[in-house]
């Protein structure tokens, strides 16, 4: 039997807004339709795929607390705001020590300087900002190669 990978992808405020949020910097894609397309892409790799997004940092913490029992192998966050504000998102994803790769839409070094600060990075597996929705699609191919190796 093949093995499973179990992935949970963690969307952070305000990208339930994609498909009308600053399209310009965006783009026009929405939400589920990313999400869709993952979990489609996510079945050819053997991947399952899990989502939260939710506009609350509380939530997101006690869905990372969580991924230990729901047995999650690897997590994909666009924190979006909370990167560079979430000192406790970072503790969240160290307590639980899973690995992750953190994605952004926008290529956050080339816009406001409060935004090249993130307090994940450093504990990523890998950084992929400014690919767009691509960027989501290429973590997950990262994934699927590093734990069917
Ligand atoms: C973002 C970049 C963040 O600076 C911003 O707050 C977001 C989205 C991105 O995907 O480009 O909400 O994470």
């Amino acid at each position: 039997m093949k093995k499973i990978i179990n992935v949970l992808l963690i969307n952070g405020p305000n990208l339930n807004l994609l498909g009308t949020r600053e399209t310009e910097i965006y783009g026009d894609e929405t939400l589920s339709h990313l999400v869709n397309d993952l979990k489609k892409r996510s079945e050819k790799l053997n991947i399952s795929l899990s989502h939260i997004q939710s506009n609350a940092e509380h939530v997101l913490i006690e869905k990372i607390h969580s991924s230990k029992k729901d047995k999650i192998n690897y997590i994909i966050i666009n924190p979006a705001a909370f990167t560079h504000t979430s000192i406790a998102i970072r503790d969240a994803l160290i307590a639980v020590d899973i690995p992750f790769i953190e994605v952004h839409i926008s290529n956050i070094y080339a816009r406001e300087n409060f935004r090249s600060h993130s307090w994940l990075s450093d504990i990523s597996k890998g950084v992929i900002t400014g690919l767009g929705f691509d960027g989501y699609r290429w973590a997950l191919e990262t994934i699927s190669k590093r734990c069917f190796l």
